[in-house]
Formats: structure tokens, C-alpha cells, sequence
């Protein structure tokens, strides 16, 4: 027995890095995944696979009804798809700026939006948030990344609040540096500076992000709502 048997999960920028890595640890928990991308996945692992662009509310719209037309019903939203774009204040130029805060923060807010309905059908709907260390301190190189991190543990809280008493949770989750493609376009200088800054002296893995996502999604979690789980090997301490 699995400890999501039965449940339908979508999991957004599920083509790479940490949405991929969470997509095949929830089916091997026996979920039914969906994953969606701007880019099809190397490797699918066999799961459904819908082209999304997350800033989309009409693209959401039809990842809903495909997805509900598969499956029948949803009951875990993992809302992960980001971009890094670096900018300081002084510098950032406001397409880049409006595209960092469209993916990141209303992607996610369409994303809640869109699944609302279906989720609370489930009767046990969880949405999983993607925040980052970014989104819990001033530090860094993307005023408009970081900004809109905030913004996630803000709209959780915001959406755990509305949405319980439909009987959807809605909980973040706070990664460190995690090996993924979009910390490798950081170099090694950037990794080995965050090896030295994390108190357990190693990345992330996607696995250890996978464990957290997991737990949120299923009836482990079933009292918690609202919060976010920091797995970041002890940096932010
Ligand atoms: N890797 C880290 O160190 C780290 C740390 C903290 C938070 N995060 C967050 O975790 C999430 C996943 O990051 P990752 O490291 O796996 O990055 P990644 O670049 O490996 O994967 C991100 C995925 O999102 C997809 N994507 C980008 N724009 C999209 C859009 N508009 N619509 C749909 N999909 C889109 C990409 O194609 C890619 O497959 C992001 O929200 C990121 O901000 C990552």
C-alpha cells in the first residue's frame, strides 16, 4: 500500500530538477501524476505529460479540464514551475522583473484558482507551494526572484485561511540549495560557497524536497496547513 494510493497529483515544471524528482516519488507512493512543462521532459517515467506555460490562466484551464477528463478527479497541486533571473534594484528592467514575478508568484495564484473546484471535490485537496531560501531573507542576486518567494509564503498563508473551510490545505515548501539545473547555471564557485554555508556540508537533493512534498500531499500532514517546511540543510539557522 502506498501512501497516496488513490490520489490524483499534478505536478507543475515537472520536467526537470525538483518537480521531476517529486512527480516520480509521489507515484511511487502510489499516486496517478500529471506533469506539466514549457519543455517536454527528457525522460517522462511514463506519466502523463501536459505543454504549460503556468503564467497562463487560459493554458491552466485546459490542463484542469484534460486533467479531470483523464483522471476524474485531482487532489494534489504541487505549484513548483519557477525561473531564476538575476537583478538588483539598481538594474532589473521591468520585462524581466513582470516575467520573474508572472511565473513564480501568478502562476501560482492561477494555479490555486484553477484547481480550487476540483480539489475541494477531493474532499482531502492539499496544494504544495514552492518558496525558496530566497524567501526567507534579504540575501541574493534577483530582487524580482526573491520578491516574488515572499510573495509565495504569503499567498499560502492567505490561501490556507480561504480555502479551509473547503477542506483544502495549503502549506509551502522552503528548499536550500538543491542540485538541479537551475543551480548548476550558478557555477562552481556558487556551489562550493553554498557547501561551505550549509551546516550539513553538502546540496540539496531532489529527493530530500521529494520526502517534504510528499508528506504535505497525504494524511501524515492532515492537521497542518498554512506553514511551510524549510529543508535546506540547516542554512537558514
Ligand atoms: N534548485 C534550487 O536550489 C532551488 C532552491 C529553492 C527553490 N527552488 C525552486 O524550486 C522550483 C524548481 O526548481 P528547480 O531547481 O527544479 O529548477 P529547474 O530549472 O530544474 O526546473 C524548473 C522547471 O520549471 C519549468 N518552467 C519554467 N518556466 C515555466 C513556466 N512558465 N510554466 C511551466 N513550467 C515552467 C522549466 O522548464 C523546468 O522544467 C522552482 O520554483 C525554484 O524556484 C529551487
Amino acid at each position: 500500500m502506498g501512501k497516496l494510493d488513490g490520489r490524483v497529483a499534478v505536478v507543475t515544471g515537472g520536467s526537470s530538477g525538483i518537480g521531476a524528482g517529486a512527480a516520480r516519488h509521489l507515484r511511487d507512493e502510489g499516486a496517478q501524476v500529471c506533469i506539466t512543462d514549457v519543455n517536454a521532459p527528457d525522460d517522462g517515467g511514463g506519466l502523463m505529460f501536459l505543454d504549460h506555460d503556468v503564467s497562463s490562466a487560459d493554458a491552466w484551464r485546459r490542463v484542469h479540464d484534460r486533467v479531470v477528463a483523464e483522471f476524474g478527479r485531482v487532489d494534489v497541486l504541487v505549484n513548483n514551475a519557477g525561473i531564476f533571473l538575476p537583478g538588483m534594484i539598481a538594474d532589473i528592467s521591468l520585462e524581466v522583473w513582470n516575467r520573474t514575478l508572472a511565473v513564480n508568484q501568478t502562476g501560482i495564484l492561477l494555479g490555486m484558482q484553477t484547481f480550487a473546484d476540483v480539489l475541494e471535490e477531493s474532499g482531502r485537496g492539499s496544494i504544495v507551494n514552492m518558496s525558496s531560501y530566497a524567501g526567507m531573507q534579504g540575501h541574493g542576486t534577483s530582487v524580482g526572484y526573491q520578491a516574488a518567494k515572499w510573495a509565495v509564503r504569503g499567498m499560502t498563508r492567505f490561501a490556507a485561511r480561504e480555502f479551509a473551510p473547503r477542506g483544502i490545505r495549503v502549506n509551502a515548501v522552503v528548499p536550500g540549495f538543491v542540485d538541479t539545473p537551475m543551480m548548476a547555471a550558478g557555477g562552481k564557485e556558487l556551489r562550493d560557497t553554498v557547501v561551505r554555508r550549509t551546516p550539513l556540508g553538502r546540496l540539496g537533493d531532489v529527493t530530500d524536497i521529494a520526502y517534504a512534498i510528499s508528506y504535505l500531499s497525504g494524511d501524515e500532514s492532515a492537521f497542518v496547513t498554512g506553514t511551510e517546511i524549510v529543508v535546506d540543510g540547516g542554512m537558514l539557522a
